[in-house]
């Protein structure tokens, strides 16, 4: 795991890290490229794609500092593991100072350290502060919503008739993964912003879950309608359905915090970013379908 390489992705096995992959391949030759695993066995769609893999899992501090040697630019994706992350994220900073990368772009969440959600955006605001000690010269992409957040759920919405949520008259300006990858490889190559630089990261258009819903019926030709429920009363419906209660909890409280504009925003500074208007949740929606 030696050798330098002027870009290295974490989370690459996952969605977004795989797509800022993608999107770093369309500017940069593949040599320049790296990608951090966990599992080796994560290695060969990315090797197919002509990318250096590195292995290391974020709760293993020496790992991590070989895995970055010789790294110019990282982009740490926030770990999936809810409850470990500020721990895992501050493995990483530290093994990024001692490996003596030269800039770290984090994805957070939106509105990290203003926000109504009172469940996810902890462990972000701790990497933040972590970031922000490190001496390390960084960036915070405050990712929204995914659109493929509410995606995802089609099948069962069209299964069952309807959608369930919490969210209220709350608005969601989500944006496609596939654009926040865009936004994270265009930081990632460009002249470096001032080091603590903050992008609050959103889809250009937002919708509530019964205008969702309703275009959803609309693409499908299926009835599809919208119950709101409180957010106790959701989880608790989550809960029935099989999922575990922690994570049920944390949906319905991004629900609740959706209901009070904590997934919506105006600033336009994701298309800035990428050169071009966010995916239309729409269009989304119609690929998914
Ligand atoms: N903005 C949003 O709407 C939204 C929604 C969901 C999640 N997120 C956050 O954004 C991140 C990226 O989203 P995504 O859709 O790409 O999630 P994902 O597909 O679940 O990918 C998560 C990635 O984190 C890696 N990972 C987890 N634990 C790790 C560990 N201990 N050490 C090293 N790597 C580890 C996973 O590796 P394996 O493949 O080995 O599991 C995977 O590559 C998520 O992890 C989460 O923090 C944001």
């Amino acid at each position: 795991m030696s050798g330098s390489l002027k870009y290295l992705v974490t989370g690459a096995s996952g969605q977004l890290g795989a797509l800022a992959i993608d999107a770093l391949l369309e500017t940069v030759p593949a040599s320049e490229v790296g990608a951090l695993v966990r599992r080796a066995e994560a290695a060969a769609p990315l090797e197919a794609k002509g990318v250096t893999v590195r292995v290391a899992s974020y709760d293993d501090p020496a790992a991590l500092e070989t895995a970055f040697a010789g790294v110019e630019r990282l982009l740490l994706v926030s770990s999936s593991e809810v409850g470990q992350r500020a721990a895992q994220h501050a493995n990483a900073i530290a093994a990024a100072k001692a490996a003596g990368v030269g800039f770290v772009a984090y994805t957070s969440i939106l509105k990290a350290d203003n926000s109504p959600l009172t469940v996810l955006p902890g462990e972000h605001v701790a990497t933040e502060q972590t970031l922000a000690a490190s001496g390390l010269h960084y960036a915070l992409l405050r990712n929204g919503w995914y659109t493929e957040n509410y995606t995802m759920g089609v099948p069962m919405a069209l299964e069952h008739g309807g959608m369930i949520g919490a969210a209220g008259e709350g608005r969601i300006s989500s944006a496609a993964r596939a654009d926040y990858a865009a936004a994270a490889a265009a930081v990632l190559t460009g002249d470096l912003p001032a080091s603590g630089t903050v992008y609050e990261l959103a889809g250009d258009t937002s919708y509530t879950l019964a205008e969702f819903a309703a275009a959803l019926s609309e693409l499908s030709g299926k009835p599809v309608g919208y119950t709101n429920m409180s957010p106790e009363a959701f989880a608790g419906a989550l809960v029935g359905a099989g999922l575990p209660a922690p994570l049920a909890e944390m949906l319905a409280d991004s629900e609740a915090g959706a209901s009070q504009g904590g997934l919506f925003s105006e600033d336009g500074t994701l298309s800035r970013l990428i050169g071009r208007p966010t995916t239309p949740w729409r269009e989304t929606l119609k690929a998914a379908l």
